[in-house]
């Protein structure tokens, strides 16, 4: 029996859902969305988890991806496909040292992005991804509030950029989109003067500050099919090219470069823990029950009222 066909029959034996970002392999992205899944940003991948039906939820992403599917549906066995499969921005926030900058700070707003561990959404007033962040803090700028921010300092200064707001900004950053380079962006927009520039908010601000376009990955898919543009530049994983050529399959995408000093390949933005991911490892998870998301029940309940106020929100 072919792989797909033996993953869509242990989906239904489980009552199993397959929710997937982005970022990960074309043939998971497929099997999602013709076994009634989804693909999509973190935010609607967490949206829905929650108003699915099925009990077990398998997270085809990274782990903060499964701990925010597992806050907000605790009734329900969350797996991912592999347990190993984490974030640099997560990396970058233990939740010691965050809690002691909480605690240094009490005056500002805790705002922290979806990119992080469920103990840190635990101890945040608001959880954001990147499709909500701005809005979000717009709001608390509205209110007078002054912003604690972590993890990302890239998408930290673009929002601080945006809104004025007074924000403390923690010193983490994505290993994919730090590496795209503004120079070897410039020379590609030369090359292609009428390409549309579509920009994820992880990447470096003189990155940002090139683009037509900087928003989330559901943001920049829209983008490309909704504009004029017959080509455009793209600065994010390479994963979201399968949607971004369904969408709108008689445009041209182009890699932006991450090739700087050293590199030895023009473009290598693919996140190596989303390319952890496969149908081998899903159908084994779905097998052997195992990768099962845990967390502390205390903890669910604090972090799951942050990130109930990004869904409210955002509805
Ligand atoms: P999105 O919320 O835009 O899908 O981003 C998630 C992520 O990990 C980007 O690197
Ligand atoms: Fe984290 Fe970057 Fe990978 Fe997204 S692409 S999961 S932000 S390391």
């Amino acid at each position: 029996m072919k792989i797909e066909s033996s993953i869509k029959q242990a989906l239904k034996d489980n009552n199993a859902t397959l929710v997937a970002h982005y970022y990960v392999s074309a043939d998971i992205q497929t099997l999602a969305e013709e076994t009634g899944g989804i693909v999509s940003d973190s935010l609607e991948m967490a949206r829905f988890g929650q108003n699915s039906d099925a009990d077990t939820i398998v997270v085809a992403g990274v782990k903060f991806m499964g701990e925010t599917a597992k806050i907000l549906s605790p009734e329900k066995r969350v797996l991912v496909i592999d347990d190993q499969a984490t974030c640099s921005l997560d990396l970058s926030c233990p939740i010691k040292d965050f809690s002691a900058f909480c605690d240094q700070n009490p005056d500002h707003v805790v705002v922290v992005y979806a990119n992080t561990s469920a103990d840190v959404k635990a101890r945040a007033d608001w959880v954001v991804t990147s499709g909500s962040a701005l809005k979000v803090v717009k709001q608390l700028h509205s209110e007078g509030k002054k912003v604690l921010w972590a993890p990302d300092k890239h998408l930290g200064h673009y929002v601080q950029s945006k809104t004025g707001v007074e924000m403390l900004i923690w010193d983490g950053a994505c290993v994919v989109h730090e590496e795209f380079k503004a120079e070897g962006l410039e020379r590609l927009m030369q090359i292609h003067p009428d390409a549309g520039v579509l920009v994820h908010p992880e990447s470096p601000k003189e990155v940002i500050a090139l683009a037509d376009v900087v928003g989330s990955t559901t943001q920049l898919i829209e983008a490309a099919a909704s504009r004029p543009e017959n080509t455009f530049i793209v600065a994010t994983d390479n994963g979201i090219f399968h949607k971004m050529r369904e969408v709108a399959p008689n445009k041209k995408f182009i890699e932006a470069p991450t090739m700087g000093e050293g590199a030895d390949c023009e473009s290598c933005a693919h996140c190596g823990w989303m390319a952890m991911n496969s149908l081998e490892k899903c159908l084994d998870t779905l097998n052997t029950g195992k990768n099962e998301i845990q967390i502390n029940s205390q903890i669910i309940e604090k972090a799951k009222h942050s990130i109930h106020r990004l869904l409210e929100f955002t509805k």
